[in-house]
């Protein structure tokens, strides 16, 4: 039986009504207990019926739990985030390197909160919007996400990635990709997949 940890609900890490009169009380009882705790025991359940698919070598409703699994964990990890991003001593400009970065990348601050708050009145239904660091580029950008994850989940770092669009395997195995992925199991590099793992630590 493979181990699967087993999610838990973080406290906030303030009192409910610390961010009043911003952010209401009664909304933050509803975010946090409610909300996030829903994605919490969905992503405990997804895991779970992800670990028992594996245990029985039954991966039928493979995509059903993938998909939960991304819902719920994305939903899980960015509440963590967004619970830390916020204080009730929050508010003003940055400062130092990560003012620095803001200032090269976007130009001023004022130019990055023009963006970041356009962007995030433009999500299409629910969504976020994210500042990010991309751990290639080591650059900031503003990124939105629909719902939570498009089939992700935030806070993931790839270290083994296989293209399954039809270009990357068409012209040799036609509508045939499991026979593509059996073949890309021929070539994988495992020290780079280790090293990138390793890396992360
Ligand atoms: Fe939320």
């Amino acid at each position: 039986m493979t181990q699967t940890k087993v999610h838990e609900l973080p406290p906030l890490p303030y009192d409910y009504n610390a961010l009043e009169p911003h952010i209401d009380e009664q909304t933050m009882r509803l975010h946090h207990d409610k909300h996030h705790l829903a994605y919490v025991n969905g992503l405990n359940t997804a895991e779970a019926k992800l670990a028992e698919a594996r245990e029985k070598g039954d991966f039928s409703l493979v995509k059903h739990w993938e998909r939960e699994a991304a819902f719920h964990g994305a939903g899980h990890f960015l509440h963590v985030i967004f619970w830390e991003n916020m204080s009730p001593n929050g508010g003003g400009e940055p400062t130092g390197e990560l003012a620095e970065a803001i200032n090269s990348r976007f130009g001023s601050f004022k130019n990055f909160w023009a963006q970041f708050k356009a962007a995030g009145a433009a999500v299409e239904g629910s969504g976020w919007v994210l500042l990010v660091k991309n751990t290639m580029t080591k650059e900031l950008d503003i990124l939105t996400a629909e719902k939570h994850q498009d089939l992700s989940q935030w806070v993931t770092l790839p270290i083994l990635a296989c293209d399954v669009w039809e270009h990357a395997y068409y012209l040799r195995y036609q509508n045939n990709r499991a026979a593509y992925l059996d073949a890309f199991a021929n070539v994988i590099n495992w020290n780079d997949v280790a090293n990138r793992y390793s890396a992360l630590k």
